[in-house]
């Protein structure tokens, strides 16, 4: 079969427009099969080998049920990285990418090291980032979950990045530790009731990555102010991912804990989405 009749297959068979379907297509034929997509215009009659045609053939169904492309190649670029993703770790978002670049801003012209912890670190898109950035950041990626932790020692190799990963659950007691500088975190901040509202692919998402409590979608960010007055230091920052529509429940929590060196951030999207404490 040649690579133009695999495309037309892709057209025929997935219900999305053709520039979608190319889209997708010159990914997998890429990622997947080692092919340069160029050859889809410069020699449209070349024969895909079998294995190739399977890969292409099989990848049809994940993605007419809205499997994320980005578990299917085990790849997603976040602030000019590739890091490795599969079902254990969140898809890296882009407005993640505005939280890193926050912290980044404001160390850019530190020559001291600075201990930072990434509480919640997933794939490690954002702790890596940051050392990747800031070699004098010292950076500890946390998770309760094994099989991240597992992914982000995966990125920590891939992008030759010499930080730490400790296991630590958000919901056991603290004990003092190591102290650090800066604690960053994109915690589990959906609640239940917008599971219809977020995209169809999301749901190939690990849940305990996604959602907070039902009863409590602040949970994790109170804990996460529990574990600084504990592990941060003095004039330390905590820089957060929160969800816009709990911002006014957020304040209230800020105020509970007499937190009133607060800044904000809107997201590319004009949300209020991140948030800047300071100690
Ligand atoms: C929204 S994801 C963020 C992942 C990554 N930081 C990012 O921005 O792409 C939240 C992460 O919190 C972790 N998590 C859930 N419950 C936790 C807990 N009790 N303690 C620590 N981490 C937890 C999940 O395993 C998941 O990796």
């Amino acid at each position: 079969m040649t690579i133009i009749e695999l495309r037309n297959i892709y057209r025929k068979k997935l219900n999305l427009s053709h520039n979608e379907c190319d889209f997708i297509y010159k990914i997998i034929l890429e990622e997947l099969c080692s092919i340069d997509p160029i050859k889809i215009a410069l020699d449209p009659h070349c024969i895909i080998n079998q294995d190739s045609k399977k890969i292409i053939l099989d990848s049809l169904d994940p993605i007419s049920k809205n499997y994320p492309i980005d578990y299917l190649i085990n790849k997603k670029n976040f602030y000019g990285y590739d890091f490795y993703v599969n079902e254990d770790v969140l898809i890296p978002r882009p407005e993640t990418e505005e939280l890193v670049q926050w912290v980044l801003e404001d160390n850019i012209n530190i020559n001291k090291s600075k201990k930072l912890i990434d509480l919640c670190s997933g794939s490690g898109c954002i702790g890596i980032t940051i050392y990747k950035e800031n070699k004098n950041m010292d950076v500890t990626l946390s998770d309760v979950s094994e099989k991240a932790l597992e992914i982000c020692n995966k990125n920590k190799i891939k992008l030759a990045s010499n930080v730490k990963t400790i296991k630590l659950d958000l919901n056991s007691k603290f004990l003092p530790q190591n102290k650090y500088d800066i604690i960053v975190s994109n915690p589990p901040y959906l609640s239940p009731n917008e599971a219809n509202e977020i995209g169809k692919n999301v749901k190939y998402e690990p849940e305990t990555a996604l959602f907070a409590p039902s009863n409590d979608p602040l949970h994790y960010y109170k804990r996460i102010i529990e574990f600084a007055l504990i592990n941060l230091n003095k004039k330390g920052q905590i820089y957060l991912e929160i969800n816009p529509v709990f911002i006014k429940d957020f304040n209230q929590l800020l105020s509970d804990f007499n937190l009133n060196d607060v800044n904000f951030r809107d997201d590319f999207r004009g949300k209020k989405r991140l948030v800047k404490v300071s100690f």
